[in-house]
């Protein structure tokens, strides 16, 4: 496995890898989510790419990234251990040198929930991206669905700018009690630990109201907010049933709807989403 740092040798390497060339974008920190990302890279091409960079630009100013929990040698192992070909984990000059001036801002969708509550999050999020694809000129990009927005805004940004890779998105690896793997679950005490799953359990509670044959998605938001805020260690930050590409509010789930949950335990915030269908 090559450890690669810089841009331009990144750069010179490419031309000898075998194509199809899936990559794998990351913070580090890394756990068995986006091992499974790793994993449907290696089944699904022949050079795999993962990335470790804790994207500065993506964090407001009163957000972690200061204290983003960082782990390199053992990341380095576990991307060994899952076949990863190259890793490209640069120092944040390197990505943005001094005079860095250019973003991309998608529109619409980064306005609700994570773009309303992380103001500049996404324009970090969709610039690092743009520039790894850049890099890298993947085939294939493999996203979480536990980051259902950053998806959409990612295929979102694909689509506008006419871009020449497809982006696979891998289900939600979870807990044994459903608290959906994170590495800002490092986070939590051993209460907010075991209170955390109340999650998993809200979205549940929409999934069964959905299977039941409810379709007022107001009544589904109101039954995950009940079940939030009956948790004492849980606040919530925000509850909705969305569409999963235009992230706009639902009225009727007659449509697959999106519940989406940001639930802050502390100072730390989580976030989890499950598609309400038939
Ligand atoms: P990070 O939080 O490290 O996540 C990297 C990838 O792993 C994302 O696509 C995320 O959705 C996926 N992932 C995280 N937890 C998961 C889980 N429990 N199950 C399945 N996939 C999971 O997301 C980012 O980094 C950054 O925003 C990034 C895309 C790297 C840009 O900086």
């Amino acid at each position: 496995m090559d450890v690669i740092r810089e841009i331009a040798e990144l750069k010179q390497r490419r031309a000898s890898w075998a194509r199809p060339v899936g990559l794998v974008p990351t913070m580090g920190y890394l756990h068995r989510g986006h091992i499974e990302l790793a994993r449907r890279a290696r089944n699904e091409s022949a050079t795999v790419v993962a990335s470790i960079f804790v994207n500065p630009t993506q964090f407001g100013p009163s957000e972690d990234f200061g204290r983003y929990p960082r782990a390199f040698e053992r990341d380095l192992g576990l991307l060994r251990d899952a076949g990863v070909d190259v890793v490209f984990a640069p120092p944040p000059e390197e990505m943005y040198p001094s005079g860095f001036s250019t973003w991309v801002d998608v529109e619409g969708v980064t306005a609700p929930l994570e773009g309303a509550s992380r103001p500049g999050h996404f324009r970090g999020v969709a610039t690092v991206c743009n520039k790894l694809f850049n890099i890298v000129d993947p085939d294939l990009a493999f996203f979480g669905q536990k980051d259902a927005q950053q998806v959409a805004v990612i295929r979102r940004m694909v689509r506008d700018l006419d871009m020449n890779l497809e982006i696979v998105v891998v289900p939600t690896v979870r807990e044994p009690d459903g608290l959906a793997m994170s590495s800002r679950n490092s986070y939590l005490s051993a209460e907010e630990r075991a209170a955390a799953p109340v999650l998993h359990r809200a979205l549940m509670a929409a999934m069964d109201m959905r299977r039941d044959g409810c379709r007022d998605a107001a009544a589904v938001v109101r039954r995950m907010q009940d079940i939030i805020t009956a948790e004492p260690l849980a606040r919530l930050d925000y509850a909705a049933v969305v569409d999963p590409v235009s992230f706009k509010a639902l009225e009727s789930l007659e449509s697959p709807g999106l519940a989406v949950l940001a639930v802050r335990f502390g100072t730390t915030r989580l976030i989890d989403n499950l598609l309400l269908e038939a």
